[in-house]
């Protein structure tokens, strides 16, 4: 068949040279030699579009040696040798190079989605594309009259566990070094291959575990039979997701698998009390971060990891019917966790940065269709009167770069619009224990009456990096299904032998000592407004939540100073990307945060040496 599409393109070149440049390899390698040292917006442009005529009129093996020629110089050279060539198989059929011409094969390059692509992805080549809101018109409904009245509180309540980002790292050997080289490139320390890292102390990986390393097996029993300590006090579990571990380079799709399996497993058999409602992370897939919407073509090389969440998810965790919402939407799915609290778990990978199927039809609100699935559940909550809790993995804001503007902001209008029926949002992905205030509107006008709500950011269960391990639970109203406290435990595994586990804190108790709340009222939008307006303004409070950012490790920045206080604060009052990227930008003390090559982005966000005194 190869031969015969050679001999079909041969034939076509000897017989029309005027074609010549966009059906053969040669013509096309030759057009990219002419952009590829110009490094400038339009050249990132041009080179998209030179690659996408490969990906749309060669054949697959063929298009990858124009994608791997574009790789070897110019412009596209550090976005390859950081992002592309880490995963292995560039040219294989399932590797990252196949991903990249099936992305850019349906990706309007000269337009919008080329100018986040360049800037995203490549090195800040466009500069960040003037936002253009999508029409949600027919996406998101009109309030509805004579809707039924929603529930409220009786002083009554119910606990709910929250595991965030446990990154099971199969491969730990203690005695390996924990120090190595090659960890911002998606290498992994703890392992048999890992290589000291020069200059640094030498540490051989303890036994429980290490805090520049995922979660070895040992540690991750530990902690999950620590938070099961008190399971019959929880009705259910919440878990938002990356079961795998950080060493993207070297991890085989069997590994990944493996991982997933054991980490669901795991959890199974710890909290075999109570269900557990999980979402997928950005490392629980392969290759790294790929997820193409099962709408695309692509979709179908990934339907065996959504075969597989089915199965792990299944059996005494979702219903028939949820499993049937995991089948049909991507591993999205809604579940009535409580009589009248609907748990609506999101697949965040269709927003995530280093997905390179997000970035096709930015035009549009809903490319992945989850929209409109999230859209449907929440109309269902507002006619009938019942409470949503959205789950998912990488938070929707805080930071200006890990979620593309257009599907953040799409989410942002979804969520203003249903509000009234949202009682809670939860993501993990930082690692680092935080949270994002809502305001309404743009978000821009950051008053404690436009705080409407907030997302909680879960701490990680990992150590990486400098975290100590933890889990919470949340102190739940139930009948209204919002937050009224959250009590966080944590591992002190600086000893290197065991685990200390130990009382953290009550998110109540802690920041009541700054401001007065009702104890009726709930720890919502406008409690963490304060929490979040605080730490710009009082270095005491600034301090006392950077320390819990890190799980009091010796690690945890000091954040007296302004920087490190706008840079939470930015954090923290921005729910979505935009939010990010404006309130950074007010800030004429904060880095812009120029988007560089991609290294393969791990562990995110490392943002400490920002907050260094
Ligand atoms: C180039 O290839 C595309 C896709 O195979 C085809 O549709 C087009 O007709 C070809 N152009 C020429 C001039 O052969
Ligand atoms: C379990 O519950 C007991 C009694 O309420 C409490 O003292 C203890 O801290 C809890 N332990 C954990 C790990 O949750």
């Amino acid at each position: 068949m190869n031969l015969l599409a050679l001999a079909v393109l041969v034939f076509t070149v000897v017989a029309t040279p005027v074609d010549r440049d966009t059906n053969s390899t040669g013509g096309l390698i030759a057009q990219l030699k002419l952009e590829q040292n110009t490094f400038t917006c339009g050249a990132c442009k041009d080179v998209l579009t030179i690659l996408r005529t490969a990906s749309r009129n060669l054949p697959r093996n063929m298009a990858l040696r124009v994608v791997e020629k574009a790789c070897t110089s110019g412009l596209l050279a550090g976005f390859c040798q950081n992002f592309l060539n880490k995963v292995p198989g560039l040219s294989g059929t399932l590797g990252l190079g196949t991903d990249f011409l099936d992305a850019i094969e349906i990706m309007d390059t000269q337009g919008q989605d080329g100018d986040y692509f360049c800037h995203f992805l490549l090195g800040s080549l466009c500069p960040i594309p003037e936002f253009r809101a999508p029409d949600v018109s027919t996406l998101i409904p009109a309030k509805r009259e004579n809707l039924p009245p929603l529930p409220e509180s009786s002083g009554g309540t119910f606990k709910a566990l929250h595991i965030s980002d446990i990154h099971l790292q199969n491969s730990y050997v203690p005695g390996a070094p924990g120090n190595c080289v090659g960890m911002d490139l998606g290498g992994m320390c703890c392992y048999n291959g890992a290589v000291q890292m020069p200059g640094k102390p030498i540490v051989q990986a303890p036994e429980i575990g290490y805090y520049y390393c995922d979660t070895p097996p040992l540690l991750l029993e530990n902690a999950l039979a620590n938070a099961a300590v008190n399971q019959s006090d929880y009705d259910f579990s919440i878990f938002t997701g990356d079961a795998v571990d950080h060493g993207l380079v070297f991890l085989t799709k069997e590994e990944m698998i493996q991982e997933e399996i054991d980490t669901f497993t795991s959890l199974k058999r710890n909290l075999n009390n109570i269900p557990t409602y999980p979402v997928l992370g950005n490392h629980d897939s392969w290759p790294y971060a790929q997820d193409p919407p099962s709408n695309l073509k692509a979709g179908d090389r990934y339907q065996y990891n959504r075969n597989l969440m089915e199965y792990l998810w299944s059996d005494g965790w979702l219903d028939s019917d949820a499993i049937d919402d995991v089948r049909h939407h991507d591993t999205a799915y809604s579940v009535m966790a409580k009589d009248n609290l609907k748990i609506i778990a999101l697949n965040t990978n269709f927003w995530y940065r280093f997905n390179l199927y997000n970035y096709n039809n930015l035009y549009e609100a809903d490319t992945s269709g989850m929209f409109q699935f999230l859209v449907d559940e929440l109309d269902d909550c507002e006619q009938n009167g019942k409470f949503a809790w959205i789950i998912g993995h990488v938070p929707p804001g805080g930071l200006p770069d890990d979620a593309v503007p257009v599907q953040t902001w799409v989410f942002t209008q979804i969520v203003e619009r249903y509000n009234d029926n949202i009682a809670a949002l939860f993501f993990g992905h930082t690692h680092q224990d935080e949270f994002t205030v809502m305001y309404a509107g743009d978000g821009t006008a950051k008053t404690i009456e436009n705080a409407i709500n907030t997302v909680w950011v879960a701490p990680s269960i990992t150590p990486l990096s400098e975290y100590n391990p933890s889990w919470r639970y949340y102190v739940v109203d139930d009948k209204t299904y919002q937050v009224m406290d959250s009590v966080t435990y944590y591992g002190d595994i600086s000893s290197g032998s065991q685990v200390n586990w130990q009382f953290e804190y009550s998110a109540r108790e802690t920041y009541t000592k700054y401001f007065d709340w009702d104890e009726n009222t709930p720890l919502n939008g406008q409690f963490w407004h304060q929490v979040s307006t605080g730490i710009r303004d009082d270095p005491r409070m600034a301090q006392e939540y950077s320390s819990l950012q890190y799980r009091r490790t010796n690690y945890a920045p000091l954040c007296h100073d302004e920087n490190c206080r706008m840079e939470n604060y930015c954090y923290t009052s921005s729910f979505n990307t935009i939010n990010g990227i404006k309130c950074r930008s007010g800030n004429s003390k904060l880095s812009k945060r120029t988007m560089l090559q991609p290294n393969v982005p791990m562990p995110r966000p490392e943002r400490k040496d920002k907050h260094v005194a």
